[in-house]
């Protein structure tokens, strides 16, 4: 999808937005000479390692690693997916995404507006059902969540539904695909009748699908919409976009099972619960909770199937979890879900059943190490057997060292003493420690100049095309031609150029090199530009005349000692025009 919207929009967008303004607008910012700093969001710390770069239109926090432009913080602060970031920052500027209103888009617009319109309407009618509204009260919950949650009542009869929306060919057909109808042998009929309703929103507050309960004791007890073109079970969370709504943001997110049990623990004040549908814990679920909160607990029942869908849990989450964010697990006394459980106990009792939540750690070395006798050489290699591959998905962090390094304690393995340097964790030391780091970035000509590029990216119109250096060979030239390439046609912030860079590994690079701060205004950062561009052009041609070398060997004796010379003459020369 991300492909459709054109480079060239993204670059204006984000050449229109301030990254300042948008972060401000959600976190307070402190000003620190040229740059805004605050505590990192995305992350658990107490002093400000979180940096905001006005001139770069980039964020950075030296603790988590976390980065990236003002899109990118939409994405992560506001959990968007890049094309609704998108909307999301062209709807605050009042530009038109291009290319988004295909014939499928506008279909897709169709279907929420009709969704909604359903939901108003099951809204509606439950305001009108004794029925109902008694057993919602019986269920403990009150106006409030009702009404946050938009619960509503679809009524018995089979074409309510039908009748309302769907009495063209064109309305019924739009209905079908929003998944509203059943498909009978005489015809279609309304899926959810004489149900509780449910509303499922996507992180944008659109409501993309229903769950249905039936107050009796019918089967199935409950009922959901169809996979649909808006509506991708394993992509969704129930209540993420209410639980986002919460003021001071998600510390925590609590993962549960059911409908009701999100709405029991919101009624209890744990407003930051969500639920999947349904069905196991998807890795795109894990992307998805990460982006709200760093810290996760997932609330399973204690018995066999609440184990299993641990453990899937567990093995989704691994390549999600870099450093500062956790998973910990709780298991409910059998037989009781979260619902049963607080309306029996009180929020309190399960304030405590939280903190005493296994963390994945010990989670996953207590089910790998079930029935493998680690008193036992073959029990131990079972256990490095088993848990290798699960450990090597998670990214490469202190935590993944932390995990092998517990893996060999447990297996008994000692471990040669690591040799590079502890890494640092935690708030401000990180960030002298990082700043250190990049003083170290060995300062090449090819490196200053993308750094420079960074700096003041209109530096890019400075060299003349063909660059006079292209056929140079060494590190980083292609890289540097291609930036320059980029931005003389469009001279966008580093931000913008490197989170669109198609080379991961080459944007980690110079991501690296748009920290670098150069000292000075735009005319020193003009010196310093013409001054490597000169440098490059200088390594270039006695590279051409350097070329020489190697083919010394097939040289006469005589050329060989002629052209010694000539080296020595120029390196002599060389010599006197520094001195
Ligand atoms: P549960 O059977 O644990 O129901 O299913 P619950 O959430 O405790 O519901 P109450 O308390 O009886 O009202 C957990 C989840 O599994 C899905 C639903 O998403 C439900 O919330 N489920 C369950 C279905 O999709 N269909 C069913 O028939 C049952
Ligand atoms: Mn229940």
């Amino acid at each position: 999808m991300a492909g459709r919207v054109p480079q060239s929009f993204i670059d204006d967008l984000l050449a229109r937005i301030d990254i300042t303004d948008l972060i401000g607008q959600r976190i307070t910012l402190k000003r620190a000479g040229k740059e805004y700093q605050s505590r990192c969001p995305f992350h658990d710390e107490r002093s400000p390692s979180f940096t905001v770069s006005p001139s770069k239109q980039f964020y950075h926090c030296f603790g988590c690693g976390a980065h990236g432009t003002a899109l990118g913080f939409l994405m992560q602060y506001d959990g968007l997916e890049f094309v609704d970031a998108i909307e999301v920052l062209a709807d605050q500027l009042g530009m038109p995404v291009p290319e988004l209103s295909t014939a499928r888009d506008r279909g897709t617009s169709e279907l929420y507006g009709l969704l909604a319109e359903c939901s108003s309407y099951f809204q509606h009618q439950l305001g009108t059902s004794d029925k109902a509204l008694e057993y919602l009260r019986g269920r403990g919950l009150g106006a409030e969540v009702i009404e946050t949650y938009g619960l509503g009542y679809a009524p018995p009869g089979w074409d309510n539904v039908l009748r309302r929306f769907g009495q063209s060919s064109k309305g019924a057909n739009l209905l079908s695909s929003a998944g509203m109808l059943s498909q009978g042998d005489r015809g279609r009929y309304d899926k959810f009748r004489d149900r509780l309703m449910f509303p499922i929103h996507d992180r944008r507050g659109r409501v993309i699908a229903f769950g249905g309960r039936v107050m009796g004791d019918d089967q199935p007890k409950y009922l959901n919409s169809p996979e649909t073109e808006v509506f991708h079970k394993g992509e969704t969370l129930y209540g993420l976009y209410q639980a986002r709504q919460r003021k001071g943001g998600l510390e925590r997110l609590i993962v549960v099972e059911g409908y009701m049990d999100v709405l029991a623990l919101v009624h209890h004040g744990f407003s930051e619960s969500v639920a999947t549908l349904g069905t196991a814990t998807t890795r795109s679920h894990a992307e998805l909770l990460f982006r709200q909160a760093g810290d996760v607990v997932f609330c399973f029942d204690g018995d066999r199937a609440g184990r299993e869908a641990a453990w899937r849990a567990l093995e989704s989450v691994l390549p999600r979890l870099t450093d500062g964010r956790q998973a910990q697990f709780l298991f409910l006394p059998d037989g009781e879900d979260p619902d049963s459980l607080l309306n029996a106990q009180g929020a309190a009792a399960f304030e405590a059943q939280l903190r005493g939540a296994v963390p994945l750690t010990e989670y996953f070395f207590q089910m790998l190490s079930k029935d493998a006798r680690l008193d036992t050489v073959d029990g131990r290699a079972r256990l490095v057997e088993r848990a290798k591959p699960l450990i090597e998905q998670i990214p490469d962090s202190p935590f993944r060292d932390l995990m092998e390094e517990e893996l060999g304690r447990r297996a008994g393995i000692r471990k040669t003493p690591v040799d590079k340097p502890a890494p640092a964790r935690g708030g401000g030391r990180m960030r002298s420690d990082s700043r250190a780091g990049q003083r170290r970035v060995q300062r090449t000509p090819v490196r200053a100049l993308i750094s420079l590029l960074f700096t003041a990216p209109a530096l890019a119109t400075r060299v003349t095309q063909p660059a006079p250096f292209v056929g140079l060979e060494v590190a980083g030239m292609d890289l540097l031609l291609r930036l320059l390439d980029r931005l003389r046609a469009s001279p966008a912030a580093a931000g913008a150029v490197i989170e669109s860079w198609p080379e991961p590994a080459e944007a980690d690079a110079m991501r690296k090199l748009a920290e670098v701060e150069w000292a000075g205004e735009s005319e020193d950062w003009e010196v310093a530009f013409d001054g490597y561009v000169q440098l490059l052009v200088d390594q270039f041609e006695s590279q051409k005349s350097a070329d020489l070398p190697l083919q010394l060997d097939q040289i006469s004796a005589e050329d060989r000692r002629r052209y010694l010379q000539q080296l020595a003459r120029k390196a002599e020369s060389g010599r006197h025009k520094i001195g």
